[in-house]
């Protein structure tokens, strides 16, 4: 390889900096300098000189956008300022409300900020709430060194590896000759976003490739952000700088319009639409504007934020826990549009919950056509009196599923027929089963047990007694769940397959609904367990229509990575009821694999934060039930990893003598109260279960240890009592 000439680098220099500049006339002027075929062009031009030059190669260059490597996992990075929420709103008065109390605060004490009389009124930044992705980005010395999503607010995950590939994103921030100088550290807060023809594109291709379609341009994005292998994110993501985290010098900037602009200079987007304004009449002006002006955007906001502009105002406000209180978001209501119902399907979900799907005359509602929506349940289409015919208002709340809200009675057709519930599930015929709302159940009760005592006092003191109007009896009302009870219905089935190939549970990407469908109804799926036998079905698979060698590579690849997520997503995927993905991960975080969960008594697993005694009877439940059993058997037996990594932190000293074990407390203990012990323990490594079995290690048994005792002695299992634990434990 030969040695790079001055005019091979001068020739690398001028197209990295074309091309940033080309990113920046893009993203940040919105206003494009050259076609997309030029850029890839320039952006090929380049891969090629570096690729005959590696001495030239930089981390920085725009080529390394592209091409890194997956990562193995997320690495989960605390915020140093945390990312908090907003306190919203829809309504003009709560806002006003807001505007005074701020100028009140602002005015108060001695070294009063801001004069409430002034004439112009308090200085606002008025920006549009872009419906995206929260990202911190950190650059240091002008570098981005850090992309961190929002996560829990104190702590998020590292996407760097994603957030390189975003053009909007620059990799090294630009020092313009007349703007201000770069902080040292400068943590950029901002929304990541797809705009809405990026979303079409992207689903149209996902429709192709038979996956499952993203159900709004957020879950589209936050999909990208949480890819492993960054060439799997999404090109055409876009990203506005908004706010602000950790900066050095602190004192770089004195107020956010300022800041705004600072970070333009500096090459990073920020949304032109954004105003500053004095007062609160100018911020209604600018909202009222807006709600016209975002319908022509191309990418999707759900309100106006309103900031204090100067961050001494800010600072003087501070936070509550959730939010500041130097800022406030007016929501735009979701958009109602009116229709007619024409049909409503019984829906038989993953648990064989039925449920009513409206269908009714498609309509232009948020950005797309609409055909179906949810009514929720069957009460509720009684309560609301909903009936065939009727024209109704729909919502679509979140752009998500539309919702119908009501009937427009005024325009009920004479033969409106009234919705009546199924008796039998619409798919296997079994006869349904009702579940009555617990709230009503609770609140029949005791109203019931509020009677009796006072007919009982009234009785004793010979007073006449009349008890007011009792509540309405559940089956009138009909709020009720219905259930499909059969466990092997076909389209519950179906439903739990779904769910288990889920992007939140295993997620094998391939194995979307549709694809399910096509399985399920060519016979090659019948159960969990056969996802994990399809490997031995290529034959019948290659016959299936749309499905490619390359589709099935893709499949099987997906299953294969599956079988790694860990513990608590196994427990999330398998459609136990009451258990969803924060009860699962308590689980496995307790037990830290199956054979210690399996041995869990039901009032072991109460005892858990999270769980409670009705999600432990359901948990216990289906671990003893035959499909439960039959399940994690075919599970284990396809190589599913059934273990969940302790958090890190937690990790025991290697010589730990708990370390892997499985033990059992039991007995009268002197030093220790059992929950505290058993923590002790598993931050040493162990795990510790309510019940003895030959998966045990080691009883510790107290004073009055009874049938726990017994069992292990006749087991053979190892028992220390309390003084040999003591000699055991660490200092
Ligand atoms: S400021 C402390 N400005 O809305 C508050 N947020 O509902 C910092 N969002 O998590 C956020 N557009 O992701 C701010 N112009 C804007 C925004 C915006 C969208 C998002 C942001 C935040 C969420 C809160």
């Amino acid at each position: 390889m030969s040695e790079p000439s001055a005019k091979v680098r001068a020739r690398v220099e001028q197209l990295r900096d074309e091309l940033r500049e080309h990113n920046r006339r893009y993203y940040v002027e919105a206003d494009p300098s050259v076609s997309d075929a030029e850029y890839d062009r320039l952006l090929r031009e380049l891969q090629n000189l570096e690729e005959q030059h590696p001495a030239l190669a930089t981390p920085d260059s725009p080529t390394q956008r592209v091409g890194g490597e997956p990562i193995a996992g997320f690495e989960t990075v605390p915020h140093a300022v945390p990312m908090l929420s907003i306190d919203n709103t829809y309504d003009r008065d709560e806002l006003r409300a807001w505007y005074d109390r701020t100028v009140k605060a602002l005015s108060a004490g001695e070294e009063s900020l801001f004069s409430g009389d002034s004439d112009a009124g308090l200085t606002l930044a008025a920006e549009p709430k872009v419906d995206g992705v929260a990202m911190s980005l950190r650059y240091e010395d002008g570098r981005l060194t850090r992309a961190v999503t929002r996560g829990d607010g104190t702590k998020g995950d590292d996407v760097t590896h994603n957030a390189r590939t975003l053009r909007a994103i620059p990799l090294e921030l630009n020092q313009a000759s007349d703007g201000p100088p770069i902080p040292a550290v400068l943590e950029v807060r901002g929304e990541v976003f797809m705009p809405d023809d990026v979303f079409k594109r992207v689903n149209e291709e996902r429709e192709d490739a038979g996956l499952d379609l993203f159900m709004n341009p957020r879950n589209s994005t936050a999909g990208s952000l949480k890819q492993k292998d960054p060439a799997k994110v999404v090109r055409g993501l876009r990203f506005f700088a908004h706010g602000r985290g950790a900066i050095e010098p602190a004192d770089a900037f004195d107020t956010h319009s300022q800041m705004l602009a600072a970070l333009r200079s500096f090459g990073l987007p920020t949304n032109p639409a954004i105003e500053t304004v004095a007062g609160f009449d100018a911020a209604w002006d600018f909202i009222r504007a807006f709600d016209e002006k975002r319908k022509t955007l191309g990418y999707a906001t759900d309100g106006v934020v309103l900031k204090l502009d100067r961050f001494d105002h800010q600072d003087a406000l501070g936070t509550t826990s959730k939010s500041p209180r130097w800022c406030i978001a007016f929501k735009f209501p979701a958009e109602r549009v009116t229709t007619v119902l024409r049909d409503v399907e019984p829906q038989v979900g993953k648990t064989g919950k039925i449920t009513p799907r409206a269908v009714m005359d498609p309509v232009f509602v948020a950005g797309t056509t609409v055909q179906h929506a949810s009514l929720h349940n069957y009460g509720e289409v009684a309560r609301k009196d909903i009936r065939l015919g009727d024209t109704v208002v729909i919502e679509k709340a979140g752009e998500i599923i539309p919702q119908v809200i009501e009937a427009v009675t005024a325009k009920r057709p004479k033969n409106a027929k009234r919705i009546t519930p199924p008796e039998k599930c619409p798919v296997c015929a079994t006869p349904v089963e009702i579940e009555h709302d617990s709230r009503r159940v609770n609140e029949l009760a005791s109203y019931e047990k509020r009677i009796e005592k006072e007919r009982a006092k009234a009785e004793e003191t010979g007073e006449d007694y009349t008890p007011d109007e009792p509540p309405a009896p559940l089956a009138k009302l009909d709020e009720s769940a219905r259930y499909c009870p059969n466990p092997d219905c076909p389209a519950q089935l179906r439903e739990r397959l779904i769910h288990f190939a889920g992007r939140n549970q295993m997620d094998i990407d391939a194995l979307g609904e549709k694809t399910v469908h096509q399985l399920v109804d060519a016979g090659l799926l019948a159960g969990i367990g056969d996802i994990f036998r399809l490997h031995e079905k290529c034959d019948a698979l290659l016959d299936l229509e749309r499905m490619g060698e390359k589709k099935i590579d893709n499949l099987l690849a997906g299953i294969e990575d599956a079988k790694s997520r860990g513990l608590a997503r196994v427990l999330a995927s398998l459609t136990i009821r009451q258990v969803g993905s924060s009860g699962s991960k308590a689980l496995a975080r307790r037990f830290g694999n199956l054979d210690a969960l399996l041995d869990a008594d039901e009032e072991t697993l109460a005892e858990i934060d999270d769980i409670g005694p009705v999600t432990a009877a359901s948990v216990r439940g289906f671990l003893d039930s035959t499909p439960g059993q039959r399940v994690l058997k075919e599970l284990r037996e396809a190589g599913v990893d059934l273990t969940e990594p302790q958090p890190a932190g937690a990790s025991a000293p290697a010589d730990s003598p708990f370390t892997g074990k499985t033990i059992v407390l039991t007995g009268t203990l002197e030093h220790f109260k059992r929950t505290e012990l058993a923590e002790k323990l598993e931050a040493l490594g162990a795990s510790v279960t309510g019940s003895v079995s030959k998966n045990t290690d080691l009883l510790i048994a107290g004073e009055k240890a009874g049938s726990k005792l017994a069992k292990a002695e006749k087991l053979g299992v190892e028992v220390w009592d309390e003084a040999k634990l003591l000699g055991a434990l660490p200092d």
